[in-house]
């Protein structure tokens, strides 16, 4: 018997070569030859990237190095796997046009991939195993080479078991070299949740919520482990630790429509820094300053807000939006926000707050070295001020997609965790969701379960209701929504919760692309 991740993982490769047995309940008509998929490797991969790059740019080439560590979270010594010496700190910067070259070298104890979150990729750059590639095994490495199309605030994180729940991740700036915002300085910030190395691991949560999850991939196996087929993995029963992060009761959110997730992290981080070490951004009193804010969180939405400044949003997801004023923003895992804001003179609180959780990460963002700096803790009152909704977002012109009606209309149900934390995609079309390049697409996700989730597609921004532009989007428990988009990116791409466990439990699809 094959784990649970191994099955799944199976499946998910078998995803793109099944569609004879998927086609029986699909749209195939009787007798019709069955759809053939487009692979990773098929020329029309890259004739979709060659449009991509820039004339004349020399390559940017950076190495990620994944590597165990030894962090310091203010004063408490984790040991964690990171891409260099922080969680989450190292950026990578280049101009919309480039063409990123980045070298993961694994020196994990575990096999790993790379993913770029958002990035209108070329597929066989996506970094999905064993969708997009083989993974990348201990001791080896492998270069991503795709050209940034579009400018905006990205991300980078592994796309294997739960290692992007440790300090593996990272921001991805893309420049835009037609920058309209008039910003004079910019901050990343990088907002995450963090339990590993504090008595527990990721992979030990994983077993606490969920004792059938455990054992797969991802976790410190010895490669052989991996590649052996049928190989049961014995997991380990969780630690105490682990199982009192998963007991406590569930929060609420008003925003959110419920609990926001199962996990008590014991510390939130901006940049790698929880609250007792917060990082300080200086800026001048009256500039225009723009904050780049990732929630790179496994399980974590944040509420986020900068005490006595209201925030104009310019960017969701990377993509334009026509500027609009909030006190504050809520942040499903994956998502983004660009704002401007002025600073007054003084020394003021940033906070993103755990949203239907407890606790919060935390920054001060300072305009006068005379100010003292606000106690830790104090919550700005904009974070109970107006916030930020999807229905705010107008996509500005450039974002903005064609009307046109969809050739494909899929229905897809969200279901799961009323019993067990077992999460899934169901329905006829969320085993055969399909494109063929050119189409327009439309999915319309259906919520059945009690909690949000923050859904993602891989290789596409889409439109959500109101057109702004968008790769991962929060849908409540309850709610029907549709999202849109050109299929303009073939290859076969996920379609998945970014709650990192909800993934690991199943909440999780192909797209397919297929052969007119
Ligand atoms: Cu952040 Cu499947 O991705
Ligand atoms: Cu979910």
């Amino acid at each position: 018997m094959m784990n649970p991740r191994l099955d799944r993982r199976g499946f998910l490769v078998l995803g793109g070569l099944s569609l004879a047995a998927a086609a029986c309940g699909g749209d195939a008509k009787p007798g019709a030859p069955a759809p053939v998929p487009v692979a990773p490797t098929d020329p029309a991969v890259a004739a979709a990237e060659a449009g991509r790059l820039a004339p004349g740019r020399k390559p940017v080439a950076v190495r990620l190095k994944a590597a165990p560590v030894t962090l310091d979270l203010a004063g408490r010594e984790v040991q964690t796997w990171a891409y260099g010496d922080g969680a989450g700190t190292t950026e990578i910067r280049a101009k919309k046009g480039d063409l990123l070259e980045a070298t993961l070298v694994n020196d994990l104890p575990a096999e790993s991939t790379i993913h770029w979150h958002g990035i209108t990729i070329r597929n066989d750059m996506d970094g999905v195993s064993p969708v997009t590639q083989a993974p990348v095994m201990p001791g080896d490495s492998f270069t991503y080479r795709f050209a940034l199309e579009h400018p905006g605030t990205y991300w980078y994180h592994p796309h294997i078991g739960l290692q992007a729940d440790r300090g593996l991740y990272g921001p991805l700036i893309i420049e835009d070299p037609d920058d309209a915002t008039g910003a004079e300085t910019e901050f990343v910030i990088v907002l995450d949740d963090w339990l590993d190395g504090l008595g527990t691991t990721p992979d030990e949560v994983l077993t606490a919520l969920n004792p059938a999850l455990s054992g797969h991939a991802g976790h410190a196996m010895t490669p052989d482990a991996t590649m052996t087929p049928g190989h049961v993995m014995t997991p380990a029963p969780p630690s105490s630790a682990a199982t009192a992060l998963v007991s406590g009761a569930h929060g609420n959110s008003t925003p959110l429509g419920g609990m926001g997730g199962h996990i008590a992290y014991p510390l939130h981080l901006v940049n790698g820094r929880p609250p007792a070490d917060r990082p300080t951004f200086t800026a001048r009193a009256g500039a225009k300053i723009r904050l780049r804010i990732i929630n790179a969180a496994a399980e974590t939405p944040y509420r986020f807000a900068v005490g006595g400044h209201k925030l104009t949003v310019t960017h969701a997801d990377g993509f334009p939006v026509e500027p609009v004023e909030a006190d504050a923003l809520v942040l499903g895992m994956g998502e983004r926000y660009d704002v401007l804001l002025t600073p007054k003179s003084g020394a003021w609180p940033i906070m993103a707050a755990a949203e239907g959780k407890a606790g919060y990460a935390a920054a001060i963002l300072r305009s006068s070295s005379s100010a003292s700096a606000p106690s830790v803790g104090s919550r700005p009152t904009e974070l109970d001020g107006r916030l930020l909704s999807y229905a705010d977002l107008v996509p500005e012109g450039s974002a903005r997609l064609a009307d046109r009606a969809p050739a494909r209309d899929y229905r897809v149900e969200l279901i799961g965790g009323t019993d067990r934390y077992v999460w899934g995609l169901a329905g006829a079309d969320a085993a055969a969701l399909r494109a063929v390049e050119g189409e327009r697409i439309r999915i319309t996700m259906r919520n059945s379960t009690p909690m949000w989730h923050p859904m993602h597609l891989h290789g596409h921004t889409f439109a959500i209701p109101g057109g702004a532009r968008k790769d991962t989007v929060n849908i409540l428990p309850g709610q029907d929504l549709a999202i849109e988009f050109d299929a303009d990116n073939p290859g076969p791409w996920m379609f998945h919760c970014h709650n990192a466990y909800h993934f690991e439990a199943g909440m999780t699809a192909n797209l397919t692309y297929v052969r007119a």
